[in-house]
């Protein structure tokens, strides 16, 4: 297959003039609501132009579209099959209307709450992201529509996003940031790379050399194309020699002139232009889009599956994070009215904004057309206030919908508004009987108010049909089993970011927001090297208010019985990891087991432990169930700044098995040998 698309493309190549070749080195131009992005065309020779949509959570210029709830929230259902059936529905909703290009998955670490991105993202774990995401590009590629990580590399924040520099350690980088990458080439195969906005260590990601050829070509085995962010290349020819081949929307650093006076000055050769070319061609060549119709209308009789995975993907990612006194699930015998509070009751916001933001029209599932639903046949009578009202007091239960709006080119602030906050403090006042149900892509401050409410669920951005799962797991219909896939702390500055995120002291002025560029380049230090989330609270030990992996159910569960398959693991043998997980409640419910690895001796410092497998597990009331982890050798080895590469020390190391980061139920030890002791 491979050595006739090169053929293939070797030979249309050759029928091209330099002045055809050069045009495809970038795209057709941006119409704000109807074009994103497209590759040119060449009628004389049959080459169709290819059009691109966003984004990971949807096919926005698809007509009827359906929006998935955000990847964040596909990320908390720790379940990569679903990943597989998400990312297949989304490239059907691509295909459908011709779109062969997905400009996703976005996979850009969560380092801070602040990131407007964070609800495109799958959280702060490079081991569960890379699970999560491996299916996901797989199930996109194998409709016949390409898919496109990015953004690569170290695109953490949204706040300078064009104007800063990421200034990253090497080791932080083979840990932390560039996995999820190295992941969707080597494992998912995937055919396209967008590269970022910022500059990493000093140089812009679109004009690395060392990224795009040296580490992603040439290290990795990448063989696809690697595209521009959009507007987000600077210089020609550090550019066209960094190995970047396609620039989006449009020519422009790689436009026709530009180019013609490198090749005239004989700084760049035209076989270099042709090695682009092949990139190109040879990813649309291998996924049909020589030889097929784009568009396949058909696909649409499977909207109605879409539904059910846009919904099945809210029930199994919504997370319970409080519920004292039992208040949830609502108790029909005991509950006759219900006061459901703020706008986001009625407006849902349905997804975050930018690029991966989406209008959902009017399929949109409200919060109150899903409680309503449900509680109209419970015989609950159900009042919205869009503000705090005294009437309120009289409720069986009180439920506060809030929001924030994150957004590409913005970060937001980690406090909820004041308005918001208030809003919490009276209400819990009035009613002691109050569950806030929070509508994000990652983190709020809830320290201050977490014990006045009895009831918190992360229900993320939904999508168009997630309300209905929030609604079905209040009243019990389903059982929350959604964990959280970043960790959530009481304040700013216990965390690893404080100090290492913005410039101390700075009052962003809104044109530096995003888009311009003219503004000073400004470094953000990621002094806190791989100790991110997790790593930097067990390492601090310090507790946060919410911890990695953390998220309740309605049922409870017992694990025990830990056993390994060997106590000693030599070279690249794999361990095998059972346990036995109970169900002890009345309720059949789910639970995430969770592995973490700890180095127990390291002579370079480690974190005390990490995530190294998870299994999504279902179990009928007081069922139990043996279940089976591996560990394979490379979960044991960290990057050494020393010898510039991955390394195991031989040594013990404990398996520790739990329900989150912070609630390790077992632990068993092994001893790691690279070599057969004689
Ligand atoms: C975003 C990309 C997106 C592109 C096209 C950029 O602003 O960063 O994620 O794919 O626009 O919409």
């Amino acid at each position: 297959m491979e050595t006739l698309a090169i053929n293939r493309v070797n030979n249309l190549i050759n029928q091209m003039t330099l002045d055809e070749k050069i045009k495809f080195l970038g795209g057709t131009g941006f119409v704000e609501g109807e074009k994103i992005g497209e590759t040119k065309s060449l009628q004389r020779l049959g080459i169709p132009a290819v059009k691109m949509t966003d984004a990971t959570s949807g096919s926005k210029l698809t007509e009827d579209h359906i929006l998935f709830p955000a990847f964040i929230c596909l990320a908390a259902t720790f379940n990569p099959e679903l990943s597989a059936s998400y990312g297949r529905a989304v490239a059907e909703q691509c295909k459908a209307d011709g779109f062969r290009v997905l400009l996703g998955p976005g996979v850009n670490m969560y380092r801070t709450p602040h990131c407007g991105r964070n609800f495109e993202y799958l959280g702060e774990d490079p081991y569960l992201a890379c699970k999560m995401l491996v299916p996901y590009i797989k199930a996109v590629q194998e409709i016949g529509v390409i898919a496109t990580v990015k953004h690569f590399v170290a695109n953490n924040s949204e706040h300078y996003r064009k104007n800063s520099n990421s200034v990253v350690s090497e080791r932080a980088l083979h840990e932390i940031y560039y996995p999820v990458f190295k992941a969707a080439v080597q494992e998912a195969d995937v055919k396209a790379v967008m590269t970022s906005y910022n500059l990493l260590n000093g140089e812009w990601v679109g004009h690395s050399k060392h990224l795009i050829t040296d580490l992603l070509r040439n290290e990795w085995g990448f063989d696809g194309l690697v595209m521009s962010d959009w507007w987000s290349i600077y210089d020609t020819e550090k550019s066209i020699h960094s190995g970047l081949d396609l620039e989006m929307p449009s020519s422009g650093i790689l436009g026709y002139k530009r180019i013609k006076k490198l090749l005239n000055k004989g700084i760049i050769s035209e076989a270099l232009i042709d090695q682009r070319l092949i990139n190109i061609f040879k990813t649309f060549c291998e996924t049909g889009l020589f030889d097929e119709e784009h568009q396949d209308q058909s696909l649409r009789k499977n909207w109605p599956k879409h539904e059910k995975i846009a919904l099945e993907t809210a029930r199994q990612g919504i997370v319970l994070l409080k519920n004292e006194d039992a208040i949830l699930p609502i108790k029909n015998e005991s509950t006759k009215k219900m006061a459901l509070i703020g706008e986001n009751t009625v407006i849902t916001v349905a997804t975050g904004g930018g690029a991966g933001g989406f209008n959902p029209g009017e399929k949109l599932v409200t919060y109150l057309d899903a409680i309503n639903g449900i509680a109209c046949n419970q015989g609950i009578d159900v009042t919205y206030y869009k503000n705090l009202e005294n009437n309120i007091a009289n409720a069986d239960i009180v439920v506060i919908f809030l929001t924030m709006v994150e957004y590409e080119f913005m970060d937001r602030p980690f406090d909820l508004s004041d308005t918001q906050k208030d809003l919490i403090k009276h209400a819990s006042r009035l009613n002691s009987n109050t569950v806030v149900v929070i509508s994000l892509g990652s983190g709020v401050e809830m320290a201050s108010w977490i014990d006045d409410v009895k009831g918190l669920i992360y229900s993320w951005y939904p999508g168009t049909y997630g309300a209905q799962a929030l609604a079905e797991i209040l009243f019990g219909e389903i059982n929350p089993s959604g964990k959280l896939p970043f960790t959530i702390e009481h304040t700013e500055k216990e965390t690893h970011y404080y100090g290492n995120y913005l410039p101390e002291n700075t009052e962003l002025p809104r044109e530096f927001q995003g888009w311009n560029r003219g503004a000073p380049n400004f470094d953000i230090h990621y002094r806190e090297g791989i100790f991110t989330g997790y790593r930097w609270y067990d390492t601090k030990n310090i507790q946060p208010l919410f911890p990695f992996g953390f998220g309740l159910s309605y049922s409870t569960f017992k694990i025990d019985n830990l056993r390994l398959s060997s106590d000693t693991v030599t070279g690249d043998e794999t361990l095998t990891v059972c346990c036995n997980v109970q169900n002890t409640s009345d309720i059949d419910g789910t639970e995430i087991v969770q592995l973490y690895i700890q180095d127990i001796e390291s002579s370079e410092s480690r974190p005390k432990k990490e995530l190294k497998g998870f299994k999504r597990v279902s179990l009928k009331a007081h069922e139990t169930k043996q279940i089976e982890m591996t560990v394979v050798h490379i979960d044991l080895s960290f990057w050494s700044e020393v010898k510039r590469d991955w390394q195991i020390e031989d040594g013990a190391f404990n398996i520790l098995v739990g329900t989150s980061s912070a609630d390790i139920n077992l632990q068993a030890s092994f001893m790691y040998f690279n070599k057969k002791k004689d």
